[in-house]
């Protein structure tokens, strides 16, 4: 293996002198005496792509991350040449690009100050084994400089200090600091002066970067093949860093289904039939509310995917729609690898059709994988995506299953040292055959984005639910995904917290751990805690390997059943809140998780901090992490708070102890925040929801809210059948105002909302809807500061007395 270090490699080259530029359309082009090129598209103002090449062309260019979606077009560009550098100006960035040896240095355009700037910029060295370069960019990085991203890495947050690989690994029980493992999101945010800005080295080759550990002042990437080709995002808040990554790199391309953000029960493995049926019954005789249950490998015959195994599975339909009857969602597990049998029409077909991946010289690629050898299609071939997707014809559309569950496509193969295919394994990768140096990283992408391609078609008109391990950027356009084989340790809910908030930060919002550990057995209390954070992330699922123990909500004690039932119930009580922020992220790319980092850069104290995140707009949260507490200290962001559980006000913008016992977590309010909820339900769509309650939490000050809305399935939503509220909160010394602003054309079920005021300091005299008095009777305000009121109000008036 090629490990880079800066400092050792002598067999660098660099660029030499500028003797040509050229400018075409949004592209310009800078040519050195020496045949290396940048090419530098604007696609906005402040989002720029560096292309490098050593040869004098380029090759094809051709990106697996990169949607045909994303945003283009910019207001300003202009080059300038100067005594030693090229100028480009846009309305948010200059760069300036020396003359004498290609180094970029990009400035603000509003206040000049510099962002970012080449170190010793793009050099390389020539790859004799492989042909082509190891391609390298160093970047100066400056005293207080944090970063942040890079996918799922196991570790504090900033990212200061540490080097990282980029290569899809299965890591079963993988600790804090493995790297790598399932995921390559080969993209950071910097965070420095205030001002954030991102890289995206979109480079499937396996990768690397360096954020000031060889050397203090140097942030260095480089991969073992490809291209030099970055994208630089500039901010300078992060979140909008964040939010354009997720543009470039594509936002989710429907909402999921509002049922897959309920509660997701799974095992290896429940079955036969009965086996299932007590787990989902269990949940309803004991009322703790549950969306989809998980049939994991064993419900195949011989771990053949797409088959059932019937002696376990008599009647998967029957079994499909009676679990649906009684609410549940069935998701079964499909692997990449498909067993060596002749009588296996999968295994078949590929074979005919010459589906399966081979190796260099003409076998085809086979590894032990569950089922014995296999072997396995190339995903990166449109035409395998195709066949692949049409398999699940009968899974989805036949038999009714809602959800299907990737795995083990890192790839994966057992008992081999390097637990994947050799370098030497062909990919079609969309008419650029490559090697699996260049394809490994995408693999797993590309199954899931087939897989997602089939459920789609076949669940129409409902929407797809898709979840993966493997990933690379721009994989949740297509599906959900989890943080893999974690294990059943207090120092695993610490990794738990850190991957949502880290996926989030790097576009992949909608992720969640196996709660409660894959690997071994939680005790009661950290199966508790693991709910009480598992229930704010995006996908909330509990899992485990089986071997150790049950892992149900009632494997425990009495206890711990009833207070994983109040956190499960808070999750269906919050959807409302959730979907909205989905909603958000769908059509803004704007991270469901916001690490403190990313909610108040401005204040350095966010920028180490990893436990505290927000949930949506207006949540604190904060796990307990260790055994036995009964709270703990936090650091509360700038701005006033409610403590969720018993309303108390306080000021942030610093650590303090906060009670929580097993009962509780820390969770916070923001100040004028209204928080939407549903009744409890056992499963979404059990009840029809004849009343939303919005929880308004006072503020002297100004604070705005949203409510989005839609059927909950299906594409109406795209087709302008949604409901977008936002409601407009003023607070004064005595009285509060709420405006509400609606648009699309959905129009709910429900007519009324039930406000309940938090923090009101005063007693509440008279009140106004849409300018008119109305007695406190007729919206039955009593001493609970709680009423009643038509959702259609645009103006809600309380004065005190
Ligand atoms: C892998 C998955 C795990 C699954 C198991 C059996 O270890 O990560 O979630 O249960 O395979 O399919």
């Amino acid at each position: 293996m090629i490990v880079n270090t800066e400092l050792e490699q002598k067999g660098n080259l660099f660029p030499s002198k500028i003797i040509a530029y050229k400018k075409e359309v949004d592209t310009l082009y800078f040519s050195t005496d020496n045949d290396v090129v940048l090419e530098m598209t604007i696609l906005r103002d402040s989002v720029i792509r560096f292309r490098y090449t050593t040869t004098g062309t380029f090759d094809k260019d051709f990106s697996y991350a990169i949607t045909k979606y994303a945003s283009t077009g910019y207001n300003l560009l202009e080059i300038e040449e100067e005594a030693e550098s090229y100028k480009v100006t846009t309305s948010k960035l200059i760069c300036h690009i020396k003359k004498d040896n290609l180094k970029v240095y990009i400035f603000d355009a509003k206040d000049h100050k510099l962002i970012n700037e080449d170190e010793l910029g793009f050099h390389w060295e020539e790859s004799y084994e492989y042909g082509g370069n190891i391609v390298k960019m160093s970047k100066t990085s400056h005293d207080g400089e944090s970063f942040f991203g890079l996918g799922d890495k196991p570790v504090e947050l900033n990212l200061k200090g540490k080097r990282f690989e980029n290569w899809v690994t299965d890591s079963y029980a993988y600790g804090k600091g493995t790297d790598p493992i399932y995921k390559a999101i080969p993209f950071f945010t910097g965070l420095h002066n205030k001002k954030a800005y991102g890289i995206f080295f979109d480079n499937t080759f396996r990768s690397y970067f360096d954020f000031s550990q060889e050397r203090r002042n140097v942030t260095s990437f480089w991969a073992q093949g490809g291209e030099m080709n970055y994208y630089f995002i500039y901010g300078p808040k992060m979140e909008d860093v964040v939010a354009n990554y997720t543009d470039l790199t594509g936002k989710p391309h429907q909402l999921p289904p509002l049922w897959a953000l309920g509660f997701h029960q799974c095992k290896w493995s429940y079955y036969p039939e009965s086996k299932v049926k007590e787990i989902t019954s269990k949940f309803r005789e004991l009322k703790i509310p549950c969306d989809a249950i998980y049939l994991d490998i064993d419900y195949m015959d011989g771990f053949r995917c797409f088959t059932w195994d019937k002696t376990h599975f008599p009647d998967p339909k029957r079994m499909v729609k009676e679990l649906l009857d009684d609410g549940f969602k069935t998701v079964v597990i499909i692997d990449p690898g498909i067993k060596i049998d002749k009588d296996y029409s999968v295994f078949r077909e590929a074979l005919e059709n010459d589906y399966f991946c081979k190796r260099a010289d003409g076998p085809y690629m086979k590894g032990k994988v569950w089922p014995g050898e296999c072997y396995f299609p190339d995903f990166t071939h449109k035409k395998v995506r195709d066949w692949w997707s049409d398999l699940y014809r009968e899974l989805i559309e036949d038999i009714g299953v809602k959800g299907v569950w990737n795995d083990m496509n890192e790839p994966a193969v057992m008992e081999v040292p390097n637990k994947t295919f050799p370098d030497d394994v062909r990919h079609e990768y969309e008419g650029n055959r490559c090697s699996h140096r260049k394809a490994h990283n995408v693999y797993g992408m590309q199954m899931a984005r087939a897989t997602y391609q089939g459920v789609k078609k076949y669940a129409y008109p409902k929407r797809p639910f898709v979840i993966t391990r493997a990933a690379y950027a721009g994989t949740q356009r297509y599906t959900s995904t989890w943080t893999g084989d974690n294990v059943a340790t207090w120092e695993h809910l610490w990794i738990a917290n850190i991957q949502a908030q880290r996926l989030a930060m790097s576009g992949f919002s909608f992720a969640g751990s196996d709660i409660g550990g894959f690997a071994e057995q939680p005790q009661g209390e950290l199966f508790t805690r693991w709910i009480q954070l598992g229930i704010f992330h995006p996908f909330c699922r509990v899992h485990s390997s089986g071997d150790h123990g049950n892992q149900e909500p009632w494997a425990f004690d009495e206890d711990v059943t009833n207070i994983v039932r109040k956190f499960i119930e808070l999750r269906y009580q919050l959807l409302p809140y959730l979907y909205t922020a989905f909603w958000k992220y769908v059509e803004e790319g704007i991270p469901m998780l916001k690490s403190l980092v990313i909610y108040d850069q401005e204040d350095v104290h966010t920028h180490y901090r990893s436990d505290e995140f927000i949930y949506g707009d207006h949540l604190l949260i904060c796990p307990i992490l260790e055994p036995n507490a009964r709270g703990r200290r936090m650091f509360i962001p700038r701005g006033q708070w409610f403590n969720f559980w018993t309303d108390q006000l306080v000021s942030g913008g610093k650590e303090m102890w906060v009670d929580a016992d097993i009962e509780t977590i820390p969770v916070f309010v923001k100040a004028g925040a209204v928080i939407p909820k549903y009744p409890v339900q056992q499963y979404v769509g059990e009840i029809e929801i004849k009343e939303v309650t919005l929880d308004v939490y006072f503020k002297d000050g100004k604070e705005s809210s949203t409510l989005f809305d839609d059927a909950h399935d299906g594409y109406d939503y795209t087709k302008g059948r949604y409901s977008l509220r936002t409601f407009k909160l003023t607070g004064k010394k005595d009285e509060l105002i709420i405006q509400q602003h609606k648009e699309g054309k959905y129009d709910a079920g429900y007519q009324i909302f039930k406000i309940k005021f938090h923090g009101l300091p005063f007693t509440v005299g008279r009140i106004q809807v849409d300018n008119e008095d109305i007695a406190l009777s007729d919206v039955k305000m009593n001493g609970d500061n709680t009423m009643i009121i038509d959702k259609g109000f645009s103006q809600l008036h309380i004065f005190g007395k």
